[in-house]
């Protein structure tokens, strides 16, 4: 989950510009230090942003994320501040809260490998639960290209998550917190 971290920040900070409050107008403060940084740090740690959309007022956040190559795969994806494992629907889930939703399919994927005989599971606080096989592929996100991330493919999923408009949760914690490593 290493290389998504690099992100995680640049995408935090666009989260919370962004998130304003859905009918009340508070007023958030966000203590910032300024540091002077070369231009190549900046271009390694390649900066972008992206439209993220809310889950009713403040209950989640979640925005696009680009799988694979080619045929690359758009789905939307639940940015967790929490947790530090990212997931997408695969093909063959059938749990009910797959149903009907969009799934990933590797065998369009060019960059897609299974990392041979590892299971992906991942138990979030709230109860919801998915299993599934634990593979790296490409992925964009906010523009940036991500060579080779570690991800899960799941096929099972607590009935829970049906009611969720998209199909995947990135965690943006750190790497030592991934329950797949
Ligand atoms: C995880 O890594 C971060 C950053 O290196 C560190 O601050 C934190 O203490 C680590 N947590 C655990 C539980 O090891």
């Amino acid at each position: 989950m290493r290389a998504l971290h690099i992100f995680a920040f640049a995408i935090a900070i666009f989260l919370s510009v962004n998130a304003l409050p859905y009918d009340k107008p508070n007023v958030y403060t966000i203590p910032l230090k300024s540091k002077s940084i070369t231009r190549r740090r900046l271009s390694r740690r390649a900066i972008g942003s992206m439209p993220v959309n809310q889950e009713e007022p403040d209950i989640a956040y979640f925005g696009q994320i680009t799988f694979g190559t080619g045929t690359p795969q758009n789905f939307d994806i639940q940015f967790d501040t929490g947790s530090g494992d990212l997931f997408v629907f695969g093909k063959n889930c059938d749990s009910p809260a797959c149903k009907d939703k969009p799934k990933y399919d590797s065998g369009l994927d060019t960059s897609f490998k299974p990392i041979d005989g590892k299971d992906f599971k991942v138990k979030y606080a709230d109860g919801t639960e998915a299993t599934g096989d634990s593979a790296t592929t490409s992925i964009v996100i906010a523009g940036v290209e991500v060579l080779v991330q570690d991800f899960g493919v799941v096929s099972e999923i607590s009935d829970d998550f049906k009611e969720h408009p998209y199909v995947g949760i990135m965690g943006m914690t750190f790497s030592n917190t991934s329950q797949n490593e």
